[in-house]
């Protein structure tokens, strides 16, 4: 299950993905975090300390060698170099799944537990037993710094996000859940078809609810499944607005909590005590999301990944490259649940 968390600045992205990921993992179920946001708040959300949080390897920082180990021997990639962030595996490519051990998670990847007071520690990735107590597995994209200012773009960091979702298989009840970027900018890649269920986080506000338009209508032409979280909705008055705003998509609202408020001290408390009202929030998005795996297309999937790399080739890549980049695209290749096993050759 793949999900992401979009919405507007400020609207609590990262305050629900934080959530969702402890409800995920307060169920033993397995679950992959990516922080792909500019501004890398979900460590810390996470209950990492500063200092660990800082700690955490970049994705961005690991291209080159992501690319050399998803290109695998297939024969259309030709180099690590000629890969771009859309390149789509084919036969010979490695995969990536959630359950396992592999070099992306070792080099990038961090597993964060939660012990019983709520808080977190990160310990290298040495807790990568799956049986390990209640832990996610973390990965970022790294922070833009001074020193990317005017010299890198932001979606070269998310291209490695890009990279590793179209080279992931997953299957049912286990989780990738990716805190995205503010706004529209998830619109800058092809990111955002990519997910089986998309929360749009949004405030009871025109602002908080705009958001929501825009990412619908541009969703709309990929079939991008889209579920409104009301967030900080206070009494009635919000309620009203956003069920007249947003109609059937609004999924569920949570209200203010003081378990956040905790949190955001560097104090939370026991998951267990986060309000009941916001519990039920988070089990009734964990229903609509495996809910969405039964829509699941692996092949309009894998066509839109094609689609995405197409355009990508044509407009910077094949004249970055020198190459034609649509060649990288094996057409007798369909992503699809039968991947998830790892083949004995492997
Ligand atoms: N339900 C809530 N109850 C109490 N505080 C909340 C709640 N939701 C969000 N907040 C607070 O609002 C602030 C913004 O939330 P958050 O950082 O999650 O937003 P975001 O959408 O990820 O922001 P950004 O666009 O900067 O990434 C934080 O201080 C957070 O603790
Ligand atoms: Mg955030």
């Amino acid at each position: 299950m793949k999900i992401a968390f979009v919405g507007k600045g400020g609207s609590g992205k990262t305050t629900l993905s934080s959530l969702f990921i402890r409800h995920l993992a307060a169920a033993r179920i397995t679950v992959v975090a990516i922080d792909a946001d500019i501004n890398q708040h979900l460590g810390p959300a996470l209950g990492l300390d500063e200092e660990e949080a800082a700690a955490l390897p970049a994705l961005g920082a690991h291209l080159p060698e992501i690319k050399e180990y998803l290109r695998g021997a297939n024969p259309r990639i030709t180099s690590a170099e000629a890969m771009i962030k859309t390149t789509p595996p084919g036969h010979g490519s490695r995969l990536l799944r959630l359950l396992e051990d592999n070099p992306v998670y070792a080099a990038c990847a961090r597993r964060v537990t939660f012990d019983e007071g709520g808080t977190a520690g990160s310990d290298g990735d040495r807790g990568s037993d799956p049986d390990a107590a209640s832990g996610v597995r973390l990965m970022v994209t790294g922070p833009f710094n001074e020193a990317d200012l005017g010299v890198a773009c932001y979606h070269s960091k998310v291209g490695a996000v890009e990279l590793c979702l179209n080279h992931l298989v997953d299957g049912r009840g286990e989780y990738l859940v990716v805190d995205m970027t503010a706004g529209s900018d998830s619109f800058a890649s092809g990111m955002f078809t990519r997910f089986d269920l998309t929360f749009l986080v949004a405030e009871p506000t025109r602002k908080g609810v705009a958001v929501y338009r825009q990412y619908k209508e541009y969703a709309r032409d990929f079939g991008v499944s889209l579920a409104v979280v009301g967030n900080k909705v206070q009494g009635e008055d919000d309620l009203d607005f956003l069920r007249a705003e947003v109609g059937d998509d609004l999924l569920v609202t949570v209200g203010h909590s003081d378990w956040v408020r905790a949190m955001e001290k560097g104090r939370p408390p026991r998951f267990e005590l986060l309000e009941d009202t916001n519990r039920r929030a988070l089990r009734t998005m964990h229903d609509r999301a495996d809910e969405a795996y039964g829509a699941r297309d692996w092949a309009r999937y894998t066509r839109q990944m094609v689609h995405f790399h197409q355009r990508n080739a044509e407009s910077w890549g094949n004249a970055r490259t020198g190459a034609d980049l649509t060649a990288q695209i094996d057409p007798g290749f369909v992503l699809s649940e039968s991947l998830l096993t790892v083949p004995a050759h492997a």
